[in-house]
């Protein structure tokens, strides 16, 4: 996705699948046109959860690397290339490569893309809004997670949307308490963001992660009381804010894929895996 004349995102080309070494497993959904239905629910046994977090760790680094990577004149192709090759040297398979024919090794959504912008050649300029989200199979498991930077100078607009996303979504995780309903979560985070007038995004969700990508609990980001699941302890999923500028409403691109803001103003995203403890949350997707 270069830019067309008035500075908005329009598709770019793409390379060529990217390989990953035969001895790496697979999730089940690769080859297939989506997901085999969650099996198990979203409370782990303390031998799974070693095992997220491993994945989480993992996922947490490539963000790491990929991030501190981003300068101008990069294409969003060369991140990719980054986090494939980071998360291949540490045993992991990208998990959005093949995810119902998602056919990059992360995403990576600027400026006015809410989410799910798939890596082109798209040339980074300074002041670009930059969100790369990126996730890691290991062991029969997933770590999910994303980060927004603004690449070399930017407004202090976007500044503030930066550092108040991540306040927001760090508002959902530590609302996200043993007990309490999980719109709990969407309350913390659509307060917050309410007092700069800013949108918060409703079809895109947090959501269950482990032993399945998505596995089909829906953490909201807004306040909506009908998401009643009670949070329990061993209980893991993600916090995702995706908020913008201006409005909350979005379109998809003819790739079935890219969600941009309705208005094309700009839009940041946060994301962690998270594990509900005895004692409240705990990040799992730290490097
Ligand atoms: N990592 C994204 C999430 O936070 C999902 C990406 S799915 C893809 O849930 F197919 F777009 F890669
Ligand atoms: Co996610
Ligand atoms: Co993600």
């Amino acid at each position: 996705m270069p830019k067309d004349k008035a500075g908005k995102l329009i598709p770019g080309k793409l390379t060529p699948q990217r390989a990953v070494p035969a001895s790496i497993p697979r999730p089940e959904y690769v080859g297939r046109p989506g997901p085999a239905p969650h099996q198990g629910g979203d409370k782990y046994s303390d031998e799974t959860i070693t095992r997220i977090r491993k994945a989480s760790k993992i996922a947490a680094q490539a963000l790491e690397v990929v991030l501190t990577s981003a300068k101008p004149g990069m294409t969003t192709d060369d991140l990719d290339r980054i986090g494939h090759e980071f998360l291949i040297s540490q045993n992991a398979y990208p998990s959005t490569l093949g995810y119902r024919g998602f056919p990059k090794s992360l995403c990576s959504s600027m400026n006015e893309v809410i989410c799910h912008g798939i890596p082109d050649d798209t040339v980074l300029e300074d002041g670009d809004l930059l969100n790369i989200d990126i996730s890691a199979y290991i062991d029969g498991v997933h770590g999910d997670t994303n980060g927004t930077v603004l690449v070399g100078q930017g407004s202090q607009e976007l500044e503030d949307l930066v550092t108040r996303t991540k306040e927001a979504m760090h508002r959902g995780i530590n609302a996200a308490m043993p007990g309490r309903q999980v719109n709990i979560i969407g309350r913390a985070i659509e307060t917050y963001a309410k007092r700069y007038n800013y949108g918060v995004v409703k079809e895109f969700t947090g959501h269950g992660v482990g032993t399945s990508f998505h596995t089909g609990l829906i953490i909201p980001h807004y306040d909506e009381p009908a998401y009643d699941t009670l949070i329990e302890v061993g209980m893991v999923f993600t916090v995702e804010p995706m908020i913008t500028l201006g409005t909350a409403d979005w379109d998809m691109w003819q790739d079935d894929w890219t969600v941009t803001t309705k208005d094309k103003q700009h839009t940041a995203q946060f994301e962690h895996t998270i594990l509900i403890t005895e004692d409240g949350p705990e990040i799992l997707t730290e490097a």
